[in-house]
């Protein structure tokens, strides 16, 4: 389970208590690992000190360049040094900003020569009955992972996270998000052969409490991507309790 803390919460005290009560809740919730993903100020403090083999953390962006003059940016380099082992890159709210599917692939490339886990976001903006929308998806997946190497499948991840869907408490029916996770199964097969069966895809968009389980039991997905619900001490345990 991936908290995406987005730009919250205001303060290192907060973000330090909200680690603190999601370490709390895992301790009763076999079988499930947490990344929190915080904004990057509170990466180096809250990922030190103890070892907890089921939390680990992850930034939720970080520029493709190694070194440079670019400034406000940080690098893949950088974002290890403070904690981080997973990156999100093209989340819809980066996209949003303008950023391409060229460049979420050259953040791939990167994060994989750092060492860092690239999960991958992808997701239409709006559906149409005609169903166009499946083509600019595609290329989101497909452009995101080119030039990655087979033998690095292994540390990719893919996350599904319809912006439609994002933001609220109703999460799509599971059969929806089964039906992508077939599909970016499917579009992967032909760079990568069968190993594109072996990526893990997350659902990520309105989970809450209630929709985790039957999310993971009938999606088809082996993890979530939670937003808002992770910012929220009370809900974000009841959610991991639901997934034990
Ligand atoms: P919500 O869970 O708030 O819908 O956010 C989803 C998301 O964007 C996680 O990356």
């Amino acid at each position: 389970v991936v908290a995406n803390w987005k730009m919250y919460p205001q303060t290192l005290r907060a973000a330090k208590e909200l680690v603190s009560a999601t370490k709390r809740a895992l301790t009763k919730v076999a079988g499930v690992k947490v990344v929190v993903v915080p904004p990057s100020t509170f990466l180096r403090e809250v990922s030190k000190g103890v070892k907890n083999a089921k939390v680990s953390y992850g930034a939720q962006h970080a520029h493709f360049e190694r070194v440079g003059a670019f400034t406000g940016e940080v690098s893949m380099q950088q974002m290890r040094d403070v904690g981080a082992a997973y990156v999100l890159v093209g989340h819809s709210e980066r996209r949003a900003m303008g950023e391409s599917n060229e460049e979420t692939n050259k953040q791939v490339v990167a994060a994989l020569g750092a060492g860092l886990k690239p999960i991958l976001c992808v997701g239409e903006w709006d559906r149409d009955e005609d169903g166009e929308y499946l083509e600019g998806f595609a290329r989101q997946v497909r452009e995101g992972l080119a030039n990655v190497p087979k033998n690095k499948l292994k540390n990719i991840i893919i996350a599904y996270e319809p912006v439609w869907a994002i933001g609220g408490e109703k999460a799509p029916e599971p059969h929806v998000v089964h039906e992508m996770v077939l599909y970016i199964h499917k579009i992967l097969m032909e760079p990568f052969g069968k190993a594109a069966l072996t990526i893990p895809v997350l659902y990520g968009g309105s989970v809450n409490e209630e929709s985790a389980r039957v999310m993971i039991d009938e999606g088809a997905v082996q993890g979530l991507l939670v937003g808002h619900v992770s910012i929220d001490a009370k809900r974000f345990a009841a959610l991991l309790k639901s997934l034990k």
